[in-house]
């Protein structure tokens, strides 16, 4: 099995945090008087989803999904299994779907579809990371942190094989052994 030995910062945690805060008012704008419904998808959108949600300034619902493409290769394959669903119906709900990162896009396609057959009010995107070089599938997120390179990153919640989430810079890996 390959060791990453080394990591170089592409996002400091300084320039999330600021980041962060614009779309945190954005957001408040755009869903006053709204039922706002944020469904995370788990896991390496934990870490921007807590930061989002304190700095609201509107009520907010959080709701929890586990998806994961077959295979557990860095590449997705497009074909997505949900591991857990939400807890409530989204029935009347302004739903807003925060992810980490959209690389090919496929899993967000595809869990876009399934919600809107749920009925929500509204349906929107926002993700902290776009890769949109490597799109596959026509996904354009309502609000985006960064549009960043196609290099494999770390960090603020994102994994590799399940480590480096704690990381509080975005990190790009860069030798393995
Ligand atoms: P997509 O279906 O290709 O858009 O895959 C999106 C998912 O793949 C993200 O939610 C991440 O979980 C994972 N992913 C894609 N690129 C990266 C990366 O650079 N680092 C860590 N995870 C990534
Ligand atoms: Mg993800």
């Amino acid at each position: 099995m390959r060791r990453i030995v080394k990591t170089e910062v592409l996002l400091s945690r300084q320039e999330i945090e600021a980041k962060v805060r614009e779309l945190a008012e954005e957001v408040s704008r755009d869903y006053q008087g709204k039922n706002l419904l944020l469904i995370c998808v788990l896991k390496g959108a934990v870490v921007f989803l807590c930061d989002l949600l304190r700095l609201l300034e509107v009520g907010a619902e959080i709701d929890f999904m586990a998806v994961s493409s077959y295979g557990n290769s860095s590449k997705s394959s497009g074909v997505v299994r949900i591991l857990k669903d939400l807890d409530q119906s989204i029935d009347n709900k302004d739903v807003l779907i925060v992810e980490d990162i959209i690389d090919t896009g496929l899993t967000l396609s595809y869990l876009r579809e399934n919600l809107l057959s749920r009925n929500p009010a509204s349906l929107r995107i926002i993700t902290l990371l776009d890769k949109p070089e490597r799109r596959i599938a026509q996904i354009k997120p309502d609000y985006c942190g960064f549009s960043i390179p196609d290099k494999f990153v770390v960090g603020y919640g994102l994994d590799y094989q399940e480590k480096y989430r704690n990381l509080p810079d975005l990190c790009v890996l860069l030798e393995f052994a």
